[in-house]
């Protein structure tokens, strides 16, 4: 099972992704939480993505799509996997397909999380990660229309694509993402 999750910055990506994985079974993969892991271990990965994350553009595509290839290579877990923030743009997209080929595998539901910006900035500068200054926020809710909302229709054409919204409580976004997921009572494509 791999499942994608697609959402702008503050939309629940990493909340939600953890109650799932811990629901399935499967392995929470965030390229935002594994560099930030390289970042604080000083690696040289980190030391190149740390100007791009404080500025809230995206990490070279070449640089993510290495480090997502080494931990699909060795399957995280035998029930599958949740990206959480990847593919974040067409190339990048393009090459977890080539990936996938390579493993005969495939991508079971992406799923986009919805939620109106102004909550968005809220939740954000409640937060208060490295990132969540105000000017960064405002970028990286740009870079998201500009180089990851492309990939919505890339997955829509494709059957894969399930909307939710990200509003309401977290419980409440909880069951609406599993009545989207292949298998539920509620298996509406789009
Ligand atoms: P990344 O770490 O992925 O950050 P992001 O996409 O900006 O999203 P966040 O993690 O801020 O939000 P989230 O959707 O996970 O929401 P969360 O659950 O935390 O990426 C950071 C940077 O890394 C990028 O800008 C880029 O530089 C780089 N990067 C990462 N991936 C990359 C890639 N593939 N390619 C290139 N560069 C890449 O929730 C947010 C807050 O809201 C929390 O405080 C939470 O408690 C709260 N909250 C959650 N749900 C609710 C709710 N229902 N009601 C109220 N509050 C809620
Ligand atoms: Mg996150």
């Amino acid at each position: 099972m791999l499942i994608i999750f697609i959402g702008p910055p503050g939309s629940g990506k990493g909340t939600q992704a953890e109650r799932l994985c811990q629901r399935l079974g499967i392995t929470h993969l965030s390229t935002g939480d594994m560099l930030r892991a390289a970042i604080a271990a000083e690696t040289a990965l980190g030391l190149e993505a740390a100007d791009y994350i404080q500025r809230g553009e995206l990490v070279p595509d070449q640089l993510v799509v290495e480090m997502v290839g080494q931990v699909l290579d060795q399957p995280p877990s035998a029930n599958g996997c949740l990206l959480d923030g990847f593919p974040r743009s067409l190339p990048q997209a393009e090459a977890l397909d080539r990936l996938l080929e390579s493993q005969q595998a495939g991508i079971t539901r992406v799923l986009e999380l919805e939620v109106d910006q102004p909550e968005l900035i809220e939740r954000l500068l409640a937060r208060q990660r490295t990132d969540d200054t105000l000017e960064t926020i405002e970028n990286r809710l740009q870079v998201f229309q500009n180089q990851t909302s492309p990939l919505l229709d890339y997955y829509r054409q494709r059957g894969l694509l399930a909307t939710v919204s990200g509003s309401g409580t977290v419980e409440q976004v909880e069951d609406r993402i599993q009545a989207a997921l292949p298998g539920q009572q509620n298996d509406d494509q789009d």
